[in-house]
């Protein structure tokens, strides 16, 4: 009989990546996966610590699935394995029966089989130079895309960022094993690869960086789209944004992580730009891969961000014109190095109110990006061939990202269509076939 496992993603693209390798693992041994968490003798959650009060929210999901299925083995993956380790130890009340961080999911079965034997909780959470998981292949949701990881970890060590500390240094697989990837998912009938890897774009394996390997993704036979996140503005040489440029099945669209306007603040992040150096990017971005769309993240209130430093961020945003933006509050996480060099010491209103000056201006700009698209005709990509907000409707995406939703005309998921623009609003479009 094999022991069914339930599974619970929280977080990023690349943690819904991780949870379709773990399924490839547990069903190579003696497990299967169910989508009910009640039919599951095991529950796992697989957890994301890059903001917010991320601990409190576990221990409660921990706390209630013990108290609807008090026989299930509750287990602890992802980034908050390391935080969750000495609680684990010492907390003899904490429900978890095992945990296991980013680089240990070939050790889950043993880790499970060592607790059924034992009685005893057990854990791995050792962080790894070299694991990539290329020699496992992902038990993925159906639909148009698929999401393969190409490198792992980061070194970049932005001050705010729990990431490194939690998934380890920056290591990449062979692009050959990627390229043998993508055919194999191409033969299955995905359209779409997304290329994905903390810091994507600092890609390297021996002599080849990341503009090679879109490119030689983007040589295999029937690839439609090829998206990759999350990249760092570092690592946009011009030959990257040229493949970009010269490749049809590259999307035309560019995540560019701004997190602040303010040169000292960015200093004191370590993100290595200055305001004017990526305010040059993005020119040099728009210049060579003409329409791209452009998004990025935003951070508020870092410590000691002024108003009048916090003033520089909208100005970039006014510069740039973001197509989209992802704005958060700063919040300190466990041993980075703001945590331990900067009190957290912007007031929560202050912060309040400059993720709304930044959301409402955004907004504005969405709008704006999302209207100049008006009546131009887009190749879409069709992700749901009935809209959950109304069935008549079927939705997809442009190749730069936007969300259309049309009246539907049999339209399967995975079908190109071209489609008119008639209607804008700062969240989507609507158009005609
Ligand atoms: N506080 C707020 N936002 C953060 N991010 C990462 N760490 C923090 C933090 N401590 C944001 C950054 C990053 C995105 C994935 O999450 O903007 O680009
Ligand atoms: Fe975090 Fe910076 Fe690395 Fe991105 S580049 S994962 S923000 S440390």
């Amino acid at each position: 009989m094999k022991e069914k496992v339930f599974i619970e993603t929280y977080g990023c693209q690349m943690n819904v990546y991780d949870t379709e390798l773990v399924k490839s693992i547990l069903t190579k041994h003696k497990f299967s996966i169910v989508d009910k968490e009640e039919q599951a003798e095991i529950v796992m959650l697989n957890t994301c610590s890059v903001r917010d009060n991320a601990n409190r929210k576990i221990y409660n999901r921990v706390h209630e699935i013990k108290k609807q299925n008090q026989n299930a083995l509750i287990g602890v993956l992802g980034c908050m394995a390391t935080n969750f380790k000495k609680d684990l130890l010492d907390n003899t009340k904490l429900k978890i029966d095992f945990i296991a961080g980013p680089d240990s999911y070939k050790q889950l079965p043993t880790l499970i089989e060592d607790l059924r034997e034992t009685n005893e909780k057990t854990y791995d959470i050792n962080l790894s130079e070299f694991e990539t998981y290329s020699d496992v292949y992902p038990v993925r949701e159906k639909g148009v895309n698929a999401w393969i990881a190409v490198m792992r970890g980061c070194n970049n060590f932005c001050t705010f960022c729990v990431v490194p500390y939690t998934r380890g240094r920056e290591r990449s697989r062979d692009p050959l094993n990627v390229v043998e990837e993508v055919k194999r998912l191409v033969s299955e009938g995905y359209k779409q690869v997304t290329l994905l890897g903390q810091n994507v774009n600092s890609y390297k394996f021996e002599d080849f960086d990341f503009a090679d390997l879109i490119k030689m993704v983007s040589d295999v036979e029937g690839v439609e789209r090829i998206r990759y996140t999350s990249p760092h503005p570092k690592d946009y040489p011009t030959k990257l944004l040229k493949v970009m440029a010269e490749r049809d099945n590259v999307c035309k669209q560019l995540h560019m992580p701004l997190q602040a306007g303010n040169d000292r603040v960015l200093h004191k992040m370590n993100r290595t730009y200055t305001k004017q150096e990526f305010l040059d990017l993005i020119a040099h971005a728009r210049e060579i891969i003409p329409n791209v769309k452009i998004s990025t993240d935003i951070i508020v209130g870092f410590p000691t961000e002024t108003q009048e430093e916090f003033e520089d961020t909208v100005e970039v945003m006014n510069k740039v014109k973001f197509d989209q933006a992802f704005i958060f509050k700063y919040s300190e996480r466990p041993n980075t190095r703001a945590a331990q060099k900067f009190p957290d010491d912007v007031s929560e209103p202050d912060k309040t109110k400059r993720i709304v000056e930044c959301v409402e201006l955004q907004k504005e700009h969405s709008l704006e990006s999302n209207q100049s698209e008006i009546g131009k005709t887009h190749m879409l990509l069709i992700e749901e061939e009935f809209s959950k907000k109304n069935p008549e409707l079927a939705v997809g995406r442009t190749d730069c990202n936007k969300v259309v939703s049309f009246l539907r005309n049999n339209n399967k998921v995975g079908d190109l269509v071209p489609v008119k623009i008639t209607q804008a609003s700062p969240h989507g479009l609507r158009g005609l076939l």
